[in-house]
């Protein structure tokens, strides 16, 4: 171990990062060993790449930058896509991909997102939600669809007990296959690493353009291309009403004479210039995403002569995604680009001996965007969805894209449902459905799965205001 010490303390001291090793002295032998493991995994070079340029995200020229083109709900091409979508679920070359590896500390929820109770009767959490869908898709199309989860070292263990408790949500664990995305170190405000204790690094994950990576180390690539699956579903765990199998999205992204089949992308209108999603941008002859915080206010506000947002086209965060392409891009030293973040971040204070929570942003993580391999692509298509129908996401304890503000999402969506098939259902003036409905993916995966049961009057003939109604 003594030499191990001695070759990583001179590698630290040659990029003024030694002062980790302070407690060196004090620590137990398991101390030490998990330290030094940590402080072996560094990428050095890396991080004084870091600590010395700004955002590492190519500049985006905003003089350049168009609205990007999309094909609107609706586009008659669909129908003949959603066929082929359907020929690759019944080939079995479709899995389904979440990314949970955040830290969901905006929603102040002590486990892992996934487990979070998201429907708004019943409360199942969101795994229970995205398994029932992939259990309701694998019986439609008569094949599994193998299931990866992105995890991260801060929540695999908890999610995996989640998974393990609830039996695998009647999956089988062959199928449904989880693993950790990599880290990153976080970096006090002059460029210095940071303890979270005596003998651990305060480390973050790597964001999710670290899934590209994390398939590919993690096995998961590999086993795919064993399986014959060709193209990935990819969504986030926060959104209840995703469709986590889209047959005329897979389709369109897959066999569409203009898209190169590597990665496509879902968009919804935005609600106005505020609201915090990326928006995609035509920019250099590609598809890109400029996230929320990165747009200048004039281009978020910029309207059309009819008043419409010009930048309107926002990011779901649903990507289809080739498994040929994540091969491409994870051979070699492949990188995206890191962002930087001001967090805040647990240290550990010598003075009191305990880990400290900030008040203030104390800290910059670096974390890399999925939507960056979008340049990557030889082209890449943009699908409009519609908000009630697929966007719901649950992020902040309250106000907008809070677990209330789904719960409305949700009952609008599954009023719309019934009221198509002749249920009266109680509005309120702002249209919002006044009712907590909902619906299972295993009695209805799509819409149009509620024909039969309306055929056979197995449908409410109406909802009565301020009611509970599970389908
Ligand atoms: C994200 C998008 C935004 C989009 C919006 C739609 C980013 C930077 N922004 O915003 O463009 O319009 O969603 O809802 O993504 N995650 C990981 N590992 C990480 C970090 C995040 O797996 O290291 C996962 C989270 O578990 C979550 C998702 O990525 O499922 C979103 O992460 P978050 O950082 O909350 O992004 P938002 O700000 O919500």
């Amino acid at each position: 171990m003594q030499e191990r010490f001695e070759s990583i303390r001179q590698s630290l001291d040659a990029v003024g990062q030694s002062h980790v090793l302070r407690h060196w002295g004090s620590l137990q032998a398991k101390q030490r060993a998990a330290l030094l493991a940590q402080l072996q995994e560094l990428d050095l070079a890396l991080l004084v790449r870091l600590t010395s340029e700004t955002d590492e995200a190519a500049p985006v020229d905003f003089a350049m930058t168009e609205p990007a083109l999309f094909r609107a709900i609706g586009d008659p091409s669909l129908p003949s896509f959603r066929a082929a979508g359907e020929e690759m679920l019944r080939a079995g070359r479709v899995a389904a991909f979440t990314v949970a590896g955040g830290q969901g500390t905006r929603l102040g929820w002590r486990g892992p997102k996934g487990s979070y109770p998201a429907t708004v009767v019943t409360g199942k959490p969101l795994f229970r939600v995205f398994a029932e869908q992939i259990a309701a898709a694998e019986k439609r199309y008569g094949r599994v669809v193998p299931w990866y989860i992105m995890t991260s070292p801060i929540n695999d263990e908890e999610t995996r007990a989640f998974f393990q408790d609830n039996n695998w949500f009647g999956r089988s664990p062959r199928d449904t296959l989880l693993f950790p995305q990599g880290t990153m170190p976080s970096i006090t405000l002059d460029g210095k690493l940071i303890l979270e204790s005596p003998c651990s690094l305060a480390l973050n994950p790597d964001g999710h353009g670290g899934s590209l990576r994390a398939l590919a180390a993690s096995g998961a690539v590999e086993d795919m291309k064993a399986r014959g699956i060709e193209q990935i579903s990819y969504f986030q765990v926060d959104n209840p009403l995703v469709k986590v199998i889209d047959p005329a999205f897979l389709g369109l992204h897959a066999t569409a004479p203009d898209s190169s089949g590597e990665m496509s992308s879902k968009m919804v209108r935005k609600r106005n210039a505020a609201e915090k999603v990326g928006v995609f941008c035509h920019h250099a002859g590609k598809t890109i995403v400029v996230e929320y915080s990165d747009l200048p206010r004039a281009l978020a506000e910029a309207t059309d002569p009819d008043g419409m947002l010009r930048f309107a086209a926002g990011s779901v965060a649903i990507h289809a995604i080739s498994v040929a392409f994540v091969d491409r891009l994870t051979q070699g030293d492949f990188a995206l680009p890191f962002h930087r973040a001001k967090k805040k971040v647990p240290y550990y204070c010598e003075r009191t001996a305990a880990t400290i929570e900030p008040s203030e942003p104390n800290a910059i993580k670096f974390e890399t965007f999925i939507f960056d391999a979008l340049v990557l692509t030889k082209q890449s298509l943009l699908l409009e969805t519609s908000r009630v129908e697929e966007f719901a996401p649950i992020k902040n304890s309250s106000g907008e894209d809070s677990p209330s503000s789904s719960h409305q999402t949700q009952s609008n969506r599954n009023g719309a449902w019934l009221e198509r098939f002749g249920t009266q259902v109680p509005r309120r003036a702002n249209g919002d459905v006044d009712a907590r409905i909902e619906i299972s993916a295993a009695t209805a995966l799509y819409e149009d799965d509620l024909m039969p049961l309306a055929a056979a009057e197995q449908l409410p003939k109406r909802i009565v205001s301020d009611s509970d109604a599970v389908l």
